[in-house]
């Protein structure tokens, strides 16, 4: 027998006129984070106290989740204790919901219903196992016996539950089928129809029903048939508040919940980034950002993420992924030179289009969205010659003229190479200094008097000055219609002169509190080959002399390599 032979296959629900591939997801679903129950049972090294309050803090005061599965106070001290402080330290924003789970087991129950005394808005959650496979393996017992756990444990806490109502607590019930995904559907509904039952279930008291893919075991559509049967076949369908509490075993944990929503399901439970048992939860980051990008308010903020991860890194000492959907480090960076190109040009066309919608290649999200540093091009050996130029426009604002990419490129790319690590921005600056504005000779520019006249509407401009070359100094003086052009003139009898004056860009820029103004020119040499400058000066004028020298002693030293 083969290893895969071992393995029982999962069993479709047969459905028919299924409508849920036809919908679409239009509005956010009631989220309720199990980060300090489920999340938190997965550690390594469960959560303390402190950092437990921490990651509460985090989900309702700025991430703005209502309804937060605080632990299982019936099983461990910590959480008992957890439960207490929450409640009596007034940690619990009026508007958000406490909810705790506990085992289908009457001691258990008691000891829940003494952990929430005084708390405002509570979502008692309990659960028992219902799949075949749990029935025959740990339980031996069959559908009738589990639904007898199920229903005693719904008497006990109904009973249990009227004074505590009537003492003002807003308690509700939330009922757990444990391996719903295992369990025959036909089964789940009944078993689930008499919890309601018990729990006197109405449209005005609704129940939560939470159907987990305990351990997601088939494909996302084969999940959505099962719920849109479920929901079809459930008694008495407005009674209950459909939620899912999809695991990640097959790795399709959120298109198992988006699939989920499609198909009926109200409410999501889920933790931040994946964590949980095994494989994780589902990422409640990734739905709901998903449901952003497709222009549905998912009634979550994510847009301050870096310090989510701050957080959540401190809290459960596990690591966020490089590559995690809309939090990894990486998530917004191209190192491809034609994808960064094609950013590039989606930055360019929205803003010369004044464009209100994300037109960007390649980022499916605006990384300002969620609070990042704005860094969706780095520079690796991979990356082309827009992805320095995009680099030195958006971080330090020099807006080389496009002729100018494919040179700065060729530096930054043959350093890479150098190095065989990825560039940083600073270190990509370095090389434009070192390249353009630290150029000192061997020609020099000594001093010099610009004079620009207006005759008969035409300006005229005027050049002197006094160069240097290695230990020379010669005088020079030129006219031309423009600055620029007075000091081609100028120079044009030295031996600089060899090259040909192509194009020129200018454009302010301001180093603090300081505007100057930078000047690229590009130079044609006799054999054909184009050299840049750069020049900065508060004056502009300055700024193209300073960018012609620059190019000329560039290509001066060019010549000589
Ligand atoms: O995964 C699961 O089935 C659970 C239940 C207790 C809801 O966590
Ligand atoms: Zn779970």
């Amino acid at each position: 027998m083969h290893g895969y032979e071992k393995y029982i296959p999962f069993k479709p629900q047969p459905i028919e006129n299924r409508t849920w591939p036809d919908k679409v997801i239009t509005k956010a679903p009631i989220w309720c984070s199990v980060d300090l129950r489920d999340g938190n049972q997965a550690l390594i090294d469960p959560m303390n106290m402190e950092e437990k309050l921490e990651m509460f803090h985090m989900l309702v005061d700025e991430i703005g989740v209502k309804e937060v599965e605080i632990g299982f106070p019936s099983a461990s001290d910590t959480d008992y204790s957890i439960c207490r402080e929450l409640i009596e330290g007034g940690h619990i924003p009026d508007d958000v919901t406490i909810q705790v789970l506990v085992q289908a087991r009457e001691h258990l129950i008691k000891k829940t219903f003494e952990a929430i005394q005084g708390a405002k808005h509570v979502i008692f959650h309990f659960y028992n196992s219902t799949s075949t496979l749990q029935r025959e393996v740990v339980f031996h017992t069959d559908v009738e016996g589990v639904k007898k756990i199920a229903t005693d444990a719904a008497d006990l806490i109904y009973e249990m539950a009227q004074p505590v109502i009537a003492s003002g607590m807003d308690l509700r019930y939330e009922y757990s089928p444990e391996s719903f995904m295992g369990t025959e559907m036909d089964a789940a509904v009944d078993i689930c129809a008499a919890v309601l039952d018990h729990l006197h279930a109405d449209a005005d008291h609704k129940v939560i029903l939470n159907l987990p893919t305990t351990v997601e075991n088939c494909m996302p559509n084969q999940f959505a048939d099962e719920m849109e049967y479920f929901i079809r076949k459930l008694p008495g369908r407005e009674r209950a508040i459909i939620s899912l509490h999809p695991h990640n075993d097959r790795g399709c944990g959120v298109a198992t919940t988006e699939a989920g929503l499609l198909a009926g399901a109200e409410r999501v439970e889920a933790c931040l980034f994946g964590n949980g048992e095994r494989t994780g939860n589902v990422d409640m980051i990734t739905v709901a950002m998903n449901m952003y990008v497709q222009g549905v308010d998912p009634e979550l903020d994510f847009s301050h993420m870096d310090r989510i991860i701050s957080m959540y890194e401190r809290c459960t000492k596990m690591k966020v992924p490089e590559r995690q959907p809309y939090g990894g480090d990486l998530v917004f960076t191209a190192f491809s030179g034609s994808h960064q190109d094609a950013i590039n040009k989606g930055f360019n066309y929205m803003a010369e289009h004044h464009s209100e919608k994300w037109m960007v290649p390649y980022l499916p999200i605006d990384p300002t969205d969620l609070g990042r540093a704005y860094e969706p091009v780095r520079i690796n050996s991979q990356s082309g010659k827009g992805g320095a130029a995009f680099i030195m426009n958006h971080k330090f604002g020099f807006d080389m003229p496009k002729a100018m990419h494919a040179e700065f490129g060729a530096i930054v790319q043959a350093e890479s190479d150098r190095q065989g690590v990825e560039l940083k921005p600073d270190v990509i600056f370095q090389l434009f200094k070192q390249e353009y504005l630290e150029v000192d000779g061997p020609y020099r520019l000594i001093s010099n008097k610009l004079r620009a006249n207006v005759e008969n509407g035409v300006a005229h401009s005027f050049f002197y000055g006094k160069l240097q070359h290695k230990d020379t100094v010669f005088e020079v003086q030129g006219e031309g219609n423009g600055p620029i052009d007075a000091f081609f003139n100028a120079i044009a009898n030295e031996r600089m002169s060899r090259y040909q004056f192509i194009d020129y860009k200018e454009h302010a820029i301001s180093q603090g509190s300081d505007s100057q103004a930078v000047a690229y020119i590009q130079l044609r040499t006799l054999d054909g080959q184009d050299v840049f400058g750069v020049g900065i000066d508060h004056n502009i004028s300055m700024a193209s002399i300073k960018g012609i020298l620059c190019a000329v002693n560039r290509a001066w030293a060019a010549e000589r390599k």
